[in-house]
């Protein structure tokens, strides 16, 4: 298949590189992008840069010039339900925007004009990971802040549900369905979305992006 990967940061992205062969990399519309292969599978990674406007640009150049078959979205995220821990993955089955508010129209919170409050990932590959590791899945939100404690409150008052924060997914989820191009969001935990998270963040993202790598060859070598 033809898969594009979109992740965050240049540490996110270390362990996929190192699994490419054939890559050649490019600058595109401000970030790059590595072509190469993974067994029979060519993939297509971008650095999008952090935030929503950066996953949004990296997901439209990626789409609209490589026309992949599924976009993955990796990287690492703060955890907002207690039970995960740092270097858990998590599986998004749905994505929304924790920083929309246009609720005095009658939209809910989240939800941007016009669009639905939750993006949906590709049921079919859901159901493969599934398959393949005893990961959380569930509900994923995104936003242009770093969350620590008082963000965190803010989020779970409205999406109570939500196991990670993160700066990109529904960016990228909301772009792969404008497209319709099946999407699927796989994060590793770096932090508790606390008070330490500015220094526990620089010690656990590279393993957090680790993780993520890891299951998602795990899930190229089965297809
Ligand atoms: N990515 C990793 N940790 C995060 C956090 N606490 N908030 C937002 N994005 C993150």
């Amino acid at each position: 298949m033809k898969i594009g990967i979109i992740t965050p940061m240049a540490e996110e992205k270390l362990s996929l590189i190192a699994a490419l062969d054939n890559t050649k990399t490019k600058q595109h519309g401000g970030t790059s992008i590595t072509t190469g292969t993974y067994k029979c599978h060519e993939v297509i990674l971008t650095e999008s840069g952090i935030g929503k406007v950066a996953a949004a640009s990296a997901a439209t150049v990626m789409i609209d010039n490589f026309e992949p078959d599924l976009i993955v979205n990796t990287g690492s995220a703060g955890a907002l339900d207690p039970d995960l821990k740092i270097g858990d993955e998590v599986v998004g089955t749905r994505v929304a925007h924790s920083d929309v508010d246009v609720t005095v129209f009658g939209y809910a919170f989240g939800q941007v004009p016009n669009k639905p409050l939750y993006y949906l990932a590709d049921p079919e590959v859901v159901a493969d990971f599934e398959k393949l590791a005893a990961v959380k899945e569930g509900l994923i939100v995104s936003g242009d802040q770093f969350v620590q404690d008082d963000a965190k409150k803010r989020i779970l008052a409205h999406f109570p549900d939500a196991l990670v924060a993160e700066m990109e997914a529904a960016a990228v989820a909301q772009v792969a369905t404008q497209f319709g191009t099946p999407f699927i969001v796989l994060r590793g935990v770096s932090d508790l979305a606390n008070g330490d998270s500015g220094v526990v963040f620089d010690d656990y993202v590279v393993e957090a992006g680790r993780a993520s790598a890891k299951l998602l060859l795990r899930y190229l070598d089965q297809k």
